[in-house]
């Protein structure tokens, strides 16, 4: 028996669409941070045949048996039993396919002996769901061209930002990010220039976490999440993951930052608002963000370690 443990990432630059090959590869070069603070634990051992429990209930994850399928095209693994289980909201915008993967394939990894190091395991976790290769990683990461291959581009101790999770709906979203990603590439007219402007908006990112340009980045980030929101919103059907209460945070962290407050937001395939800061204003951001009417809970996050092995 194996457990590994993960945590989500936040992306500040985001991934939405695929490349045009096998191997889930990214359309749009992306940076994320790890965080700490929601963990996934993943433990896996023998069985008779391959079973999934997530947070103690049997599941058919279909995305976990595809995933096995192509790991037993490279290495022999026997049936296991995967039980995982995460301390936040499952499915919900909050990064727990991410964090999934990553734990997933640190854990077979070590108790089959595939012998894969960091950067294997991060190509085999993008193939379970790309945003999982950054998981692997801690501090700031990107998955970008040339290779495509995640890295670390800054630790935490560069700059240990914090990032507040405002929790306005906890049920598991309607259209998982795959399908939303492929409807949005065939339907949204904005789908190929939020291509190509991702790739300026990630060397602005990049050059603003060298430099710790908390403005450049919030800038960068903040429109880089309202250009990916355009494009799901201008699908067919319409992708639409906000609710008031999601409406109602973006407008808090504006009027915090219009009083002198450091703070961007940035929103995924749910309607949860994470909200980043530096560690004088978790105070002040989390207080204002608990009173947004909706917001059920805020969950606060420093930057987390890569994925690891927490027992054997
Ligand atoms: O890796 P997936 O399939 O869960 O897709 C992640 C998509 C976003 O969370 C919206 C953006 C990102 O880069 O994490």
């Amino acid at each position: 028996m194996t457990t590994a443990t993960a945590h989500p990432n936040i992306a500040l630059i985001k991934y939405w669409g695929k490349q045009d090959r096998p191997g889930n590869y990214p359309a749009t070069p992306n940076v994320s941070i790890t965080l700490s603070g929601l963990v996934t634990q993943t433990t896996v051992q023998e069985a008779d045949r391959d079973q999934v429990t997530l947070n103690g209930q049997q599941v058919e994850e279909d995305k976990i048996l595809h995933f096995l399928r192509l790991l037993r095209g490279s290495f022999q693994i026997s049936p296991l039993h995967i039980d995982t289980h995460n301390n936040f909201p499952t499915g919900a915008g909050l990064a727990s396919s991410a964090s999934g993967f990553a734990a997933l394939i640190t854990a077979i990894n070590a108790h089959g002996g595939l012998g894969l190091d960091q950067q294997m395991r991060s190509a085999w976790a993008r193939q379970g769901s790309a945003s999982a290769a950054r998981s692997v990683f801690s501090g700031f990461v990107t998955l970008a061209p040339p290779d495509w291959q995640a890295t670390t581009l800054a630790t935490a101790e560069h700059w240990p930002l914090n990032t507040i999770v405002a929790v306005t709906n906890e049920r598991a979203k309607s259209v998982n990010s795959t399908t939303g990603m492929a409807r949005s590439r065939s339907t949204s007219p904005f789908y190929d220039p939020w291509v190509k402007s991702c790739q300026e908006d990630y060397t602005l990112a990049v050059d603003a976490i060298a430099r710790q340009d908390f403005e450049l980045l919030g800038e960068t980030a903040e429109r880089n999440c309202l250009k990916m929101h355009s494009v799901m919103l201008t699908s067919l059907p319409a992708l639409a993951y906000w609710n008031p209460a999601t409406v109602g945070c973006m407008q808090v962290v504006r009027e915090l930052r219009a009083a002198g407050t450091g703070v961007f937001f940035t929103i995924d395939a749910g309607p949860q608002v994470k909200a980043i800061c530096q560690a004088n204003d978790v105070e002040r951001v989390n207080a204002a963000l608990q009173s947004v009417p909706g917001v059920q809970r805020t969950l606060i996050c420093g930057m987390g370690n890569g994925a690891h092995i927490s027992s054997l």
